[in-house]
């Protein structure tokens, strides 16, 4: 059974009006993909700016279609086995695994301390001539200079992921994240900032790429449960080139099948509409706990907090804090103590990728450096606590900043 938090990391996410909005589909029994997903992912790439947004069953489905539209036959600029692709070792294993599924060859880059992200001046550093993509990883709602990134992508031909799934409604210079990358990618896991449960949303702006995001994740199908497809060019395209096929179930590509259900898209939807609701609230609660602690008579810079980058308008999703150097070796401690007391806390992503048995297993350390100096300070620093989306009661408040400053006396 799952223990109880006066403060955990994330709020009982769904509402009455969720589960209200869920029974209505049940009830209507079409509970599979079909009108609202579609309803949802219209209104989701509006919002985000986005041309073309496909929504699947996780955030982690998203980047497996992402790095596999990149690849696919069908697209003329494509990945091939044995590319290099740069990735963050802050990362978390399906924005990596995908890669390495597919035959990519990941190559780790350091991150930056004051965003958690990608170093933008490491990357150039590590480009060769087998180098052909990026795997971004905007982080808990930071990112790293963007623009800047675009950049050296267009210089070098680079293709561009970018994982979004940790930063729904975050913006930089104005521009929604989640909207730089060839493919960009979206989690509604139950602890990000809206969820359906699970679920995720792939975006892109081309056409070629839409329809090849479209066939993968439902066996490479281009007819099948839902009606919109039929819309497809390449629909009419096979149709007239293949006419004594059924047109109903035409296979024109390879596939998975990671659709989501209308079910999950009607939470989704329903909890997109909120976001900026939810984005408001964690901001405020982010200030009142920061200005709590710092204003404490006990407050002696125990700990260092993310903050957002020059003209970021952050969404964050938990509150990443590092604690100072000098309570490293008890952080251990600390961090039992918060737990024993009904604080739930976390790693930061989840750790410095380099120490995970996975990352041995795959055998990245024989040709990746052994140290990555800033992520290895994240890991041995850093955690997590939540951000809820409704305004925090000063009785939380007090009790938890009490709790926190504890680490004194460790
Ligand atoms: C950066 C990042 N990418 C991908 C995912 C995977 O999303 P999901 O849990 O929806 O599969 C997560 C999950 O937390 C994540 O943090």
């Amino acid at each position: 059974m799952k223990k109880k938090y006066f403060y955990p990391l994330s709020e009982d996410g769904i509402t009455n009006e969720d589960i209200n909005l869920a029974s209505k589909v049940l009830k209507s029994k079409q509970i599979t993909m079909s009108k609202i997903t579609r309803k949802f992912e219209i209104h989701f790439a509006k919002k985000i700016g986005s041309r073309y947004a496909l929504m699947v069953n996780s955030g982690s489905s998203a980047n497996l279609l992402a790095v596999y539209a990149a690849g696919n036959l069908l697209r003329k600029k494509r990945l091939k086995p044995g590319d290099e692709v740069l990735i963050p070792i802050l990362c978390w294993p399906t924005s990596l695994w995908p890669l390495v599924q597919f035959g990519l060859k990941p190559i780790f880059v350091d991150i930056d301390k004051t965003n958690l992200s990608i170093s933008d001046n490491e990357i150039e550093k590590k480009i060769t001539k087998k180098t052909k993509a990026i795997m971004l990883i905007n982080a808990l709602g930071n990112c790293c200079d963007l623009f800047k990134i675009k950049k050296i992508a267009k210089k070098n031909n680079l293709i561009i992921f970018e994982d979004n799934c940790e930063s729904l409604g975050s913006k930089f210079k104005n521009k929604n994240l989640g909207t730089f990358g060839d493919f960009s990618t979206f989690s509604f896991f139950y602890s990000h900032q809206i969820t359906s449960g699970e679920g995720g949303m792939v975006t892109c702006n081309n056409k070629e790429d839409y329809e090849i995001l479209f066939t993968l994740r439902s066996h490479g199908w281009l007819g099948g449960l839902m009606s919109y497809p039929r819309n497809l060019s390449s629909y009419k395209k096979y149709i007239n080139k293949y006419p004594k096929l059924d047109p109903r179930y035409i296979f024109s590509n390879s596939g998975f099948n990671v659709r989501p259900m209308d079910i999950t898209a009607a939470i989704g939807l329903n909890q997109f509409k909120k976001l900026d609701q939810f984005k408001s609230s964690r901001n405020k609660n982010r200030s009142k706990i920061l200005n709590k602690l710092i204003s404490s008579k006990n407050w002696k810079n125990q700990f260092k907090f993310i903050q957002p980058r020059k003209n970021l308008d952050p969404s964050w999703m938990v509150l990443p804090i590092l604690v100072n150097k000098k309570y490293k070796n008890v952080k251990k401690k600390f961090l039992n103590y918060l737990d024993k007391n009904g604080v739930e806390t976390r790693p930061i992503i989840s750790g410095s990728f380099n120490n995970q048995p996975s990352y041995k297993l795959y055998g990245f350390q024989k040709y990746n450096q052994k140290v990555f100096k800033n992520s290895q300070y994240v890991q041995d620093h850093g955690f997590v606590i939540g951000l809820h989306k409704h305004l925090m009661k000063t009785k939380t408040l007090n009790r938890l900043c009490k709790l926190m400053l504890k680490i004194e006396e460790m």
